[in-house]
């Protein structure tokens, strides 16, 4: 099955971490952004420190804990709050309008840039969930919205549902454990791929093929991970809450894996999943 970017991808440059990706809705969204699941009481010193070294975008959620600690160093920063990208999700058993009022209160900001459904309901895809989004969004408490941990089918049953396509879907995402066949819907649909858990939580980092071909390009391999998301216009969000990780992981944009290994990442995919079970396939 052919993995090459098509819709989107060719439609910006990855030139630093202020580079953007056109949503289907319109407004831009940062090509790289900071994962915060399990920074908990360090979130302040490590937000504040990401922002300081270029992070445009943070990914949060009501349920990381992260929210209160994101929305003090987003203030502390100084930055415009429309300099920075905020993602956060609600839960598939909340009322998301509700959620949503909920994550702001705790963030202590007007509005979201992006907010996702976290994961699919076990019953149905999440219609009401979407209508309360949406809501929020006809309401100016988010920019923009989307779904997370959603398969093709649930998608399409979505849409048909809603007559409305999600802006992205943020789903688990590595060389060794992705679906070519999401990439393609994704891309056809224009709908933006965010992988999280890029880095495989740190648990394929010592991968043999992996790690010689990121010593081939003098990188370590998280960058080298980062970089395969970027040239195949899928959005990661690494967290790192150590200050020289999240400086590694922003300088990816001065070197370009080449597609012959761009290729041979491909091959190492396995369904690997860091937490279990790749959700979407
Ligand atoms: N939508 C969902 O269902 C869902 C599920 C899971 C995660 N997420 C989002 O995706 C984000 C990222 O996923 P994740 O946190 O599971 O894992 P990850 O980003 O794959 O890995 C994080 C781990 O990698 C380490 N690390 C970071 N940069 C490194 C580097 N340059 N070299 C070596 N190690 C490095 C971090 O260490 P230090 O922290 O010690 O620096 C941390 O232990 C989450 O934080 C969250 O925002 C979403």
């Amino acid at each position: 099955m052919d993995i090459a970017p098509r819709a989107r991808a060719d439609q910006y440059e990855l030139i630093g971490p202020e580079s953007c990706v056109p949503l289907l809705s319109g407004p831009d969204m940062p090509l790289l952004g900071l994962g915060t699941w399990q920074l908990k009481h360090q979130t302040v010193e490590s937000v504040s420190q990401a922002l300081e070294a270029g992070y445009c975008m943070i990914d949060t959620s009501g349920d990381y804990h992260t929210q209160r600690g994101i929305g003090e160093a987003l203030r502390a920063s100084g930055r415009p709050r429309e300099s920075i990208f905020l993602i956060t999700k609600v839960e598939e058993t909340d009322d998301a309008y509700e959620a949503l009022r909920t994550n702001l209160a705790e963030l202590r900001l007007e509005y979201v840039d992006l907010v996702l459904i976290h994961r699919p309901p076990e019953r149905g895809v999440g219609e009401k969930l979407w209508q309360g989004l949406r809501r929020g969004k006809r309401e100016g408490l988010a920019r923009d919205i989307g779904v997370s941990n959603y398969s093709i089918e649930q998608i399409e049953e979505l849409v048909y549902r809603t007559g409305e396509l999600p802006v992205v879907n943020q789903i688990e995402w590595t060389p060794f454990g992705h679906s070519p066949r999401m990439l393609d819907f994704c891309h056809d649909n224009d709908i933006v791929i965010q992988s999280w858990s890029p880095l495989t939580r740190g648990t394929r980092l010592n991968d043999d093929k992996l790690a010689a071909m990121a010593a081939r390009y003098g990188r370590t391999p998280a960058q080298l991970l980062i970089r395969w998301n970027l040239q195949l216009g899928v959005v990661p969000l690494p967290k790192a809450n150590h200050a020289s990780h999240q400086r590694d992981n922003l300088h990816v944009f001065d070197f370009e894996i080449s597609q012959l290994d761009m290729a041979k990442l491909r091959t190492l995919n396995e369904h690997y999943s860091a937490l279990g079970q790749l959700q979407y396939v």
